[in-house]
């Protein structure tokens, strides 16, 4: 978090029928890189994600947690400019101080800060991978698409990125099926983060892997993170990886926002009856 001032406001009341609000996070240092208002996305009742509100600082870690079918995924795909929600609005700050709504520009224009802006990690990695293309090409044809033509460049700085995610250079020129699963994902990674965006949607991106390769790309993940100052918004039914990486935690049950907060306050004195099973569940496994 790059953030240095910060005031929390702490919320003391309990009230589990209703969502609570902890998030009034007053920044005094720089203006929101994304902010999300009352947004609802609902293909029938419960199935979606409804009224949700959220606000993103600079090189800030937002983890949305919550169980299969409670919306993540798709508050993920209207965050970053894929599917557009039936109520409100999402901004992002593509010029200084200057929020856009990112559904009230033209497509192209959207699809123009989701190259130069945003990182896309899927939770399956070749959903965000070209399996015809190799590795070092699926690194390249994103710098290209930001304007990179170079060939001796672009072939340098596929070599960077790979040793970067700890793929040996010597693979640059294997297509991605040949890798592992877990390859695979900080192929992906690399991909994203080779443009340099300021903000990256992952959406479970440990989710299929094994534990100890879990364990691994999670630590990869944090340190490019933080060496980076990137601004991440995670999905994740894993506690555990929000712990590991977010500053802030936001519950989601069936569509509905039900308690958001500082990491360590959600997870060590979990306010909603929800929030409090789940962590109770975790500590039983
Ligand atoms: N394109 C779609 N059309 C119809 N229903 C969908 C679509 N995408 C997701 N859903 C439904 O919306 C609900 C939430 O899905 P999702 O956002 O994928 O949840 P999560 O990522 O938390 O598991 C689920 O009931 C799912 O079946
Ligand atoms: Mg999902």
């Amino acid at each position: 978090m790059n953030n240095a001032q910060r005031v929390t406001d702490t919320n003391t009341d309990t009230n589990e029928s209703k969502p609570i609000q902890t998030d009034n996070v007053i920044q005094l240092t720089s203006a929101p890189l994304l902010s999300a208002e009352n947004i609802s996305m609902l293909y029938a009742p419960g199935k979606g994600f409804d009224d949700v509100s959220l606000t993103l600082y600079p090189g800030e870690v937002l983890a949305i947690v919550g169980e299969s079918g409670s919306g993540k995924t798709t508050l993920l795909k209207s965050l970053s400019g894929r599917v557009a929600p039936q109520q409100g609005s999402v901004n992002f700050q593509q010029t200084p101080f200057e929020m856009t709504n990112l559904y009230e520009m033209s497509e192209a224009q959207r699809r123009g800060v989701m190259r130069e802006h945003f990182g896309i990690v899927h939770q399956h990695p070749m959903d965000g991978l070209r399996a015809r293309v190799s590795a070092g090409g699926n690194i390249g044809e994103r710098l290209m698409e930001v304007g990179a033509r170079h060939y001796g460049d672009i072939r340098e700085q596929a070599k960077t990125w790979l040793t970067a995610v700890e793929i040996d250079v010597s693979r640059i020129d294997d297509m991605p099926l040949t890798f592992s699963g877990g390859m695979q994902q900080r192929l992906q990674i690399a991909r994203n983060l080779v443009t340099h965006p300021k903000l990256v949607f992952m959406d479970e991106p440990t989710g299929g892997l094994d534990v100890s390769v879990q364990a691994r790309l999670l630590d990869l993940i944090r340190n490019l993170v933080r060496e980076l100052q990137l601004a991440v918004v995670i999905v994740t039914h894993d506690l555990a990886v929000a712990r590991l990486l977010a500053d802030r935690i936001m519950v989601m049950k069936q569509g509905k926002v039900v308690e958001s907060g500082l990491t360590d306050r959600v997870l060590d004195d979990p306010r909603h009856a929800y929030t409090q099973l789940l962590v109770s569940s975790v500590l039983q496994q």
